[in-house]
């Protein structure tokens, strides 16, 4: 995609996940629908081709919201790019049909991500990381209309600086360790479990351990053990054993597009309420099909005589240390006294990961936005961050929004409405300054 240096683009989008992929089909189809003069948008993504989650594409993992949650349906039921759109272009619309299920694979989800991202190559930069947003050179006003992004080419031919009116950060969630756990070739995050993976041969890999009690970690035992028929499989768990994720109707509720007001012109305490009751719906829990499954292996286990899945419950990882080839996991476990111990070829931490921080990127900027009194960034309801006077350009969050917006803050739940209200924030500031 080419950009020129004087071109002021009227967004730029930081990152080319699924939440920017939502916001550049909600341009697109304004576009369509309006003869105002289109919107300019360029996307900078760090990966070198589109990926959703790619290290965590195992077989028969399945999405985690219905199919209707897609990068448009929400908020245009109509719009080409919904999933029910991408299956009647592959022939498969009746067949899917006939699976009678809202939650296609992880596999066929991405294969729709990739349909719908193969109409805005123009727009997408790969191999493009973003370092830093900065101001150009102060204006006789003192106000700064428009911000340049840095971005750093992956092929080593230097940065460039983008012009932008409004910023996207939609850069996703954070990998999270336990504190003082450095990764390495035989110590890994979920989010680089199958590269990771792929690069051991099966029979180096005869004891290994994942820890965590989340979906992630939950579908990592089950591939291991499955994958690995000779491996000691330990699953080193908080709980006392998974627990269920809710995905009930009412508590479904929270969320809906709805949700994201009663959220954000909630009280202290309504937030407070949606997180003390509602953060099993997505936190450190499990699909109950991946539960049952775990356990049927489990009690087939039993059933044989042999044992090589082993749940070690109500126990947190201290402390890791390499011991010649393997590595050695230090635990406390709330039903044994003193230290526990365990050798493994590998050990995978699937200890989830943090919200989405802007302030890295943000760099200088950061001291024109406003923060609340616990210190987190202000941000309006149209997901702008709330800035001082002189910076008029828009910046807009997508994840990281979590204290303001709700629990849908990093899912796909609420992407395409949420990419359509930002769409519309755009286009509407656009107008106002053109007068
Ligand atoms: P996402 O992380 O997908 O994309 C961000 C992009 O920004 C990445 O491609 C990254 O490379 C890029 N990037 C980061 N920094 C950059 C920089 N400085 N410069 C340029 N590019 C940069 N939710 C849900 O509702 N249903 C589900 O089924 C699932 N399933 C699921 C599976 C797994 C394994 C995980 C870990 C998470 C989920 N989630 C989920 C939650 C998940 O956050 C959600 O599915 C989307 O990935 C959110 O999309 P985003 O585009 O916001 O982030
Ligand atoms: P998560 O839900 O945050 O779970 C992290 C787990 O690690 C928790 O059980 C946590 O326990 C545990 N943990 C943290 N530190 C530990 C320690 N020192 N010792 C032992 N355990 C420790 O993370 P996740 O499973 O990666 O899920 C993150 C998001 O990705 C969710 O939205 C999930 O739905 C999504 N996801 C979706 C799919 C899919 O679509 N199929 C697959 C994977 C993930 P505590 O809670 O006690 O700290």
């Amino acid at each position: 995609m080419g950009t020129s240096a004087q071109q002021i683009h009227d967004v730029v989008g930081i990152g080319f996940g699924p939440s920017n992929l939502s916001l550049a089909i909600a341009l697109e189809e304004h576009r369509a629908n309006s003869s105002a003069r289109p919107v300019t948008a360029a996307f900078f993504e760090r990966q070198p081709a589109f990926g959703w989650h790619r290290n965590m594409l195992l077989p028969s993992a399945t999405m985690q919201v219905s199919f209707l949650k897609d990068l448009a349906t929400f908020r245009n039921p109509v719009s080409r790019f919904s999933f029910v759109s991408y299956l009647h272009s592959t022939g498969r619309l009746a067949n899917f049909v006939n699976t009678q299920t809202f939650f296609p694979t992880r596999h066929q989800f991405h294969q729709y991500l990739e349909w719908a991202e193969s109409s805005f190559a123009d727009r997408v930069s790969y191999n493009a990381t973003v370092t830093r947003i900065g101001l150009p050179p102060e204006g006789a006003s003192g106000a700064f209309p428009y911000v340049q992004v840095e971005v750093e080419n992956g092929d080593g031919t230097g940065t460039r600086l983008v012009n932008a009116r409004n910023v996207a950060i939609s850069t996703g969630l954070v990998p999270r360790l336990p504190e003082g756990v450095e990764r390495d070739e035989r110590v890994w995050h979920s989010s680089e479990f199958l590269e990771k993976f792929r690069r051991m041969a099966p029979g180096e890999l005869r004891s290994v351990a994942v820890v965590g009690a989340g979906q992630s970690a939950a579908e990592i035992t089950r591939f291991l053990y499955d994958s690995l028929p000779h491996a000691q499989v330990s699953a080193i768990i908080p709980s006392y054993g998974y627990s269920v994720a809710d995905d009930t109707p009412f508590a479904n509720q929270v969320f809906d597009p709805a949700a994201v007001d009663d959220y954000y012109f909630g009280t202290a305490r309504t937030r407070e309420a949606f997180w003390h009751y509602h953060k099993n719906t997505n936190y450190s829990v499990v699909d109950d099909e991946v539960i049952r499954d775990l356990h049927r292996r489990a009690y087939d286990e039993e059933v044989a005589g042999v044992k090589r899945l082993h749940f070690r419950n109500l126990t947190r990882v201290n402390e890791v240390k390499r011991v010649g080839q393997e590595t050695r996991v230090s635990m406390e476990s709330l039903l044994e006294s003193g230290p526990q111990e365990l050798d493994v070829d590998a050990l995978v931490f699937a200890t989830g990961y943090d919200a989405m921080e802007p302030s890295a990127i943000l760099g200088d900027l950061d001291r024109y936005c406003l923060r609340d009194a616990t210190g987190r960034h202000r941000v309006e309801r149209d997901y702008r961050l709330v800035t001082t006077p002189e910076l008029s350009c828009g910046i807009y969050l997508q994840g990281g929004t979590e204290h303001t917006h709700g629990l849908s803050a990093s899912l796909l739940s609420n992407i395409a409405v949420r990419g359509g209200e930002i769409a519309d924030s755009i286009v509407d500031g656009r107008a106002r300054a053109d007068g």
